[in-house]
């Protein structure tokens, strides 16, 4: 879920419209403002997308200067306008839009209940404007406290209420929230692009700060010891253009096309003369690295496809043994964790709840946290020993494109890195390597600029009830990453198969015509993978090659062919991603799919 808020002087409607809609990637089954007008707080929710809020806005407006926001991804309670936020108490008095989970609100919900107190929704959250009413006696601030006492899960919250017309509330516990410090007006957001249009001066509250916005200040808190928090204004230097989609008629589309800059900035000033690999951020890591006999890589999502490419390359370049997990089973799977384990987190937003979950209990048993994010000012970067950041800059689509290959790009320069301090990689591999770097981004440009060559095979396997990827190596870790891809946005089942293993089971779904996407860019596995091929292909299968240049031979087992430049094979996953990029983003064009806001998903899960 996504949350806004403003104090000020100028119409509020109209900003928490818009902050809204930088943060409707966060959820987007329903959303709804709270204003207060004259001296009454006024509601307008809306179920389903930011733009039916809007147009009921158009014909009702709400008028005045302090306001909060909400865009909802569910969770307690289905979508429904009853359940969108903002939500009040029974007066009607106190109205709070909330981000996380309550875990006891069944608890409270029935004391409130026995009280005499009747819900208006089905949603967590709204125990919160109960309690507030019940504790309240005349200073918001003291009765945040008391409630907060009583909440136990996650609760980034923004609450405002008649009776302290001059104040806003902002509370963060393990979700997100940034407060925006103008002149005369001040904004909260559970995300800076949502503040960006208005002010670059922005204060990144911790887990357990209140904060209380009024038009000349903020004021943080402790909530804990009640003491006033050390929360320093923070300089942004992204430009608001960033989040704009430009000429590209969807942001996944501009991210595409923007990774041969993004994979450009994230190798910038981490290559020197010398063709070694530096990170001037791990200076204070000097020889941390050296006693690690295990690494274990933890994400989610496309994070996690990232890691399983990780894994490879940095047991082959630095022979530890690494791990590539499932950030929600890999706490509660009981992994041997030691001091001398490296525990790699990988986040794009860097606020995944169970990311965060998985990284903190990996500290409580005493590993030390790389992360590598895309959001320096993250939780997972604040919480981690190391940090890493990917360049992409902010990533708006649903769908990750460009964080996903600067995560790759990540791991490969850590990886050599590594390997470089414990010299484990020959001098031929390590020149070979950091050529094949450097060479990326015109080879991604040239990827590109044959988008046109997937498009007419995107459009053809729009129709198609299913659809499988295949590959060996680091293909297969592509494949999975491809098939995640088209799931997400164009609702068209596939799955992704190592290669050699269809045969043992998968190879009874293949029938005439069924698409098959199968990537070979690995020429030590060539062989191999073409005569998988051969196997779908005497089933009746119609398969889509990905290769490397040069291998035209591929032709005779194919129906059609898509190239990619040659590469060192460890660094093919960069370039052989973006083809199942540009496909599944056609293939959900032609089908007319909402491809930035697909159906049931946001783009940063902050709860377990
Ligand atoms: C969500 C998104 C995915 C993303 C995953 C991990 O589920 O829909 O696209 O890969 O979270 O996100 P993170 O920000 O931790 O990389």
């Amino acid at each position: 879920c996504g949350i806004v808020g403003y104090i000020g002087k100028r119409d509020v409607q109209p900003i928490l419209l818009s902050g809204l809609s930088k943060l409707e990637y966060r959820g987007y089954d329903s959303a709804g403002i709270a204003v207060l007008e004259q001296d009454q707080v006024k509601i307008s929710k809306a179920e389903g997308r930011l733009a039916n809020l809007s147009v009921q806005l158009d014909k009702q407006p709400l008028k005045g200067s302090m306001g909060i926001g909400h865009t909802r991804w569910a969770t307690h309670g289905r979508p429904s306008n009853v359940n969108s936020h903002p939500h009040t108490d029974m007066s009607g008095k106190f109205t709070v839009v909330h981000n996380g989970i309550v875990e006891n609100y069944m608890e409270l919900k029935i004391e409130l209940e026995q009280k005499g107190v009747t819900f208006a929704s089905e949603t967590d959250t709204e125990v919160i404007a109960h309690l507030l009413a019940e504790h309240y006696e005349g200073d918001l601030f003291t009765a945040m406290l008391a409630v907060i006492q009583r909440l136990q899960g996650s609760y980034s919250l923004g609450v405002m209420t008649e009776y302290e017309p001059d104040k806003l509330v902002a509370v963060r516990q393990s979700s997100p929230l940034v407060i925006g410090a103008g002149q005369g007006e001040y904004f909260m957001a559970s995300d800076i692009s949502a503040l960006i249009e208005h002010t670059r001066e922005v204060y990144i509250l911790e887990d357990g700060d209140l904060a209380i916005l009024t038009q000349e200040g903020v004021s943080i808190t402790k909530v804990e010891t009640g003491e006033p928090a050390a929360c320093k204004l923070m300089h942004i230097d992204w430009s608001a253009d960033q989040v704009e989609k430009g000429p590209f008629e969807h942001f996944m589309l501009k991210e595409i096309h923007e990774q041969p800059l993004t994979l450009r900035n994230t190798m910038l000033g981490r290559i020197n003369d010398q063709n070694e690999v530096i990170f001037p951020e791990l200076a204070h890591a000097a020889g941390a690295f050296q006693h690690v006999d295990k690494i274990f890589i933890v994400a989610c999502g496309t994070a996690f496809h990232a890691g399983l490419v990780g894994s490879t390359v940095l047991e082959k370049l630095t022979r530890i043994p690494v791990q590539c997990d499932i950030a929600s089973e890999f706490r509660y799977r009981d992994p041997i964790i030691t001091e001398r384990t490296l525990v790699i987190v990988v986040s794009q937003s860097g606020e995944t709840a169970d990311t965060l979950a998985a990284m903190q209990e990996s500290r409580r048993q005493g590993a030390k946290v790389l992360a590598i994010t895309n959001v320096p000012t993250s939780s997972v970067a604040r919480d981690a020993d190391y940090v890493i950041a990917t360049k992409a800059g902010p990533e708006i689509a649903v769908a990750s494109t460009k964080a996903y290959t600067a995560q790759l790009l990540a791991f490969y320069l850590f990886s050599i890195y590594l390997a470089q301090e414990r010299q484990t990689l020959s001098t031929e591999l390590h020149t070979k390597l950091v050529q094949g770097l450097k060479a990326l981004p015109v080879q991604v440009e040239k990827v590109l600029e044959n988008a046109n060559d997937v498009k007419l095979y995107a459009e053809s396997i729009k129709d198609a009830d299913s659809l499988f990827f295949i590959g060996r190596g680091l293909d297969y870790a592509v494949a999975l990453e491809g098939s995640l891809k088209l799931k997400e946005i164009s609702y068209i089942h596939s799955e992704a198969y190592a290669a050699g293993e269809l045969k043992h089971g998968t190879l009874a779904l293949i029938e005439k015509d069924t698409p098959v996407i199968a990537l070979a860019t690995h020429m030590d596995l060539y062989e191999k993978t073409v005569s998988n091929i051969k196997e779908v292909k005497a089933r009746g299968a119609h398969v889509m090659g990905i290769t490397v240049e040069g291998n035209v031979g591929l032709l005779n087992s194919v129906d059609e062919i898509c190239f990619i430049p040659p590469s060192h094979h460890l660094l093919a996953p960069i370039l052989a991603v973006v083809p199942l990029q540009l496909i599944s983003y056609y293939a959900s064009l032609a089908l007319e799919n909402d491809i930035d806001k697909p159906r049931n998903l946001a783009k940063s899960v902050t709860v377990e």
